[in-house]
Order: structure tokens, then C-alpha cells, then sequence
């Protein structure tokens, strides 16, 4: 089953074409096309995804990347199309409202043949309500017009599954997965443990109670004077810290708290971490190069402790065989090397899953890994409502 899948919950446009052989016990995923446009230099001026401009840039770029990747898949054939009056009629509504979509749109059909694929699926939320819009219209027009089953997918259920599969050579393998699941989501606006039992059945086994992971990571950076996104720099600082062997000097006498640490949930708390740097920063209104360092370093072991501690406790409660970690903030490396480190030394017994570094932070793989699975279970809908809050469990 080939699937062209569409994400554009946040500020990555990103399509990808995947030819998905097997079921739910074993699948082979060949990526045919995969193309990602990042708008992080436009949103780093206003230090943040600004939904309106987000929504803009996705709209100019969904057409352009479409092509990119129906090229990279071999599936993109020259050919003049005649459009019904009605089918263009329906199109241009389902398109009013994302201004600029529309003529491009039109242009490019005009001129292609209806690509050999057999199902389109589009993020459906999490993310932000205006940017995923323009997604899923996108997605409704192309199934609209080229007669194809539309499949909405849930985000998150994106970051988790794909998670599970394995790299040999040019293809992706999900296969012997061992049941629960406990899944770790950690991005900019998520942080979550869930639990898989079923396959493709969620428990919220716990989340954070305030700010996400990936949000406290932004904001501690602005307070330093990072740019945005501010994960991979805090990451970035930290680590000179660690790799300097300087771990002592008065630099260091940074102490963050562990917010819930030893409380008898699986649940976070980030809001507390974030506002302790911004008490610290008070007192010290010019922090040197080196103190950012430490700050930044100080900030990610608190991050990784908190969420190694909890991880552990749901691993316990759930029983899981599989632990895996996805979200954008799996891309950081510390977490990665310290749940390596500790899966190794305390659960070794449990699978861990971390995803390859270009399948962390978000893109249309994961969109068509999850959609493919929905697929095969005849998950097809006529319409999709964007939810910026859609739950992957409850
Ligand atoms: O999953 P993602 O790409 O987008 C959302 O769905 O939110 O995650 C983006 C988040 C941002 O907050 C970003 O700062 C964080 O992931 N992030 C990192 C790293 N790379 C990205 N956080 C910590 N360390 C990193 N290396
Ligand atoms: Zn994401």
C-alpha cells in the first residue's frame, strides 16, 4: 500500500510518499519520497511558531513539496487534466480559506496525472488549530480530486509508532513488537507517558500537570538569550560542560529542583523547574558564557532526572516489554544516553526504542507509518475537524 502523508501541525511543512508491505504483526516500509520544509528561521525573530505565519508559509509550500516528493517517488507523470466544473467547484471551497493554496493548487493538478498511490493521510492534531487547517484542506482537495481515501492521524500516535521501527538499509521495519508499550512523548507541546496494550490501544498512564518538556527547554533558553528553538542549544552548551571535565568551580554552584520526583504518580511538572531559573537569573542579572553553560547543564540533568524517575515508576506499573521515547526532545542527547544508560543497568529485560535522529523531530514518515496502520484497519473518513488537543489516550 503506497500512502502519501501530509504534516503540517507546527512549523514544519513536510510530505512523505511510503510503500508499506506486511500487517500488524510484521511491516516493511520502503521510503519512496520525502520531503520537509523547516520554518524555524522565519519564526526564530519572534522567538517562537507564530500560527498565523505558519499557516502562510504551509500554504505556499504544500504544492512545491507535494511535487519534490511525488518526483523523488517516481510518481509524478506530466499529463494535461481536465477538472470537472463541479469536482473544481468543491475544491475551491474546501481551499477558501487558505488564500494562496487555491491558484497553485490548480496549477499543479492541471498538470499532473493522478499519482499511483492508494491512500492520503494528514496530521489531524495535535498542534496548532491554523497550521494544521491548511493541512488537512490540502489533503481533502488531493483526495477529492484524485479519488483517493483520506486517513486522519493523530501526531503523537506519529512520534510513538514510528519510534518502534528499525533501519535495515534502505527500508524501516516494524516487527516482533513486544506488548505494553510503554511510550515517553516528549515535545514542545507534549509530555506524556502512555501505554499500549492493544496494538494501537492507548492508556494515559501520566502527564505533565503545566509546561511541556520541549516548552520549558524554549523558555529557559530565551531567559539565557538562546535562540529559538532552544532545546538543541541548551543541549548544546550543556554538553561543552560535560565534555570539559570542568564540572567543579564556582560556576556550577547552580542547584535546580526536581519538581514531583518523589510523588506517587507518573505525572510532571515543568513550570517550577523554569520558574527556579528564572529566581536564580534574578539575582545574577549578567550571566557569563561560562554560567550559561552551567545553568543550561544544570537545567538538563533536573530535566532528565525528573523524567528518567517517572519513566522508571510507569515502567513498573505498566509492565512494559517495550519502552519507547519520541517527541522532538528525543532528539537531545543527554536523555538519549541517560535512558540508554539506565535501561541497560536496571531494565534490561525491556526493548528500548529511540527513533534514528531524522525521524525525532517532526515529518511526514511518521504521519505515514501511523496512517498505514489506520489504514489497514479501513480507518477512512470524509471530513477531518483539526484539534489542536486531540488525546492519543485517555
Ligand atoms: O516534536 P517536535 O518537533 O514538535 C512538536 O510536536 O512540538 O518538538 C519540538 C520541540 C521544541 O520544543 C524543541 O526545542 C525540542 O523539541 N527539541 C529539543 C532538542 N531538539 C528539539 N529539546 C532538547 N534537546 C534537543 N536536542
Ligand atoms: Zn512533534
Amino acid at each position: 500500500m503506497k500512502i502519501l502523508a501530509i504534516e503540517t501541525s507546527c512549523d514544519e511543512t513536510a510530505i512523505a510518499v511510503l510503500d508499506c508491505v506486511g500487517d500488524e504483526r510484521s511491516t516493511t516500509f520502503t521510503i519512496l519520497g520525502n520531503t520537509l520544509l523547516s520554518q524555524i528561521e522565519i519564526h526564530k525573530e519572534y522567538g517562537g511558531v507564530f500560527p498565523a505565519l505558519a499557516k502562510r508559509e504551509h500554504a505556499k509550500n504544500l504544492v512545491p513539496i507535494l511535487e519534490a516528493a511525488l518526483e523523488e517517488a517516481e510518481l509524478l507523470h506530466e499529463d494535461v487534466q481536465v477538472i470537472p466544473a463541479e469536482t473544481r467547484a468543491k475544491i475551491s471551497e474546501i481551499l477558501a480559506r487558505e488564500p494562496g493554496l487555491t491558484k497553485i493548487f490548480f496549477e499543479f493538478v492541471s498538470e499532473c496525472e493522478p499519482p499511483a498511490i492508494d491512500a492520503i493521510a494528514v496530521t489531524a492534531g495535535p498542534g496548532l488549530e491554523p497550521a494544521l487547517w491548511v493541512g488537512i484542506n490540502f489533503a481533502k482537495a488531493l483526495a477529492l480530486l484524485w479519488q483517493k481515501p483520506l486517513v486522519a492521524v493523530n501526531h503523537m500516535e506519529g512520534h510513538s509508532l514510528s519510534a518502534l521501527a528499525q533501519s535495515e538499509g534502505e527500508t524501516l521495519t516494524i516487527k516482533d513488537v513486544r506488548l505494553p508499550v510503554l511510550a515517553l512523548l516528549i515535545s514542545g507541546g507534549h509530555t506524556e507517558l502512555v501505554s499500549m496494550e492493544r496494538w494501537l490501544e492507548y492508556k494515559l498512564v501520566g502527564q505533565t500537570r503545566d509546561d511541556a518538556v520541549g516548552e520549558a527547554f524554549d523558555k529557559v533558553a530565551r531567559m539565557l538569550g538562546l535562540p529559538y528553538p532552544g532545546g538543541p542549544e541548551i543541549s548544546r552548551l550543556a554538553e561543552t560542560v560535560r565534555t570539559s571535565g570542568k564540572l567543579g568551580g564556582p560556576a556550577s554552584k547552580f542547584t535546580l529542583p526536581r519538581p514531583m520526583l518523589h510523588d506517587n504518580t507518573c505525572d510532571f511538572s515543568f513550570a517550577g523547574l523554569k520558574t527556579a531559573v528564572l529566581y536564580l537569573l534574578k539575582n545574577r542579572p549578567e550571566l557569563t558564557d561560562e554560567e550559561k553553560k552551567h545553568m543550561a547543564h544544570e537545567f538538563e540533568n533536573a530535566v532528565a532526572d525528573v523524567l528518567w524517575k517517572k519513566t522508571a515508576r510507569a515502567l513498573e506499573e505498566t509492565g512494559a516489554e517495550t519502552l519507547v521515547i519520541g517527541g522532538g526532545v528525543s532528539a537531545n542527547t543527554h536523555i538519549r544516553r541517560v535512558f540508554t544508560e539506565n535501561m541497560q543497568r536496571e531494565y534490561s529485560n525491556v526493548k528500548l526504542c529511540i527513533p534514528s535522529s531524522a525521524l525525532t523531530t517532526d515529518n511526514a514518515v511518521m504521519i505515514a507509518i501511523a496512517g498505514f496502520y489506520r489504514a489497514l484497519r479501513k480507518e477512512f473518513v470524509t471530513d477531518i475537524i483539526a484539534n489542536g488537543n486531540l488525546p492519543l489516550a485517555r
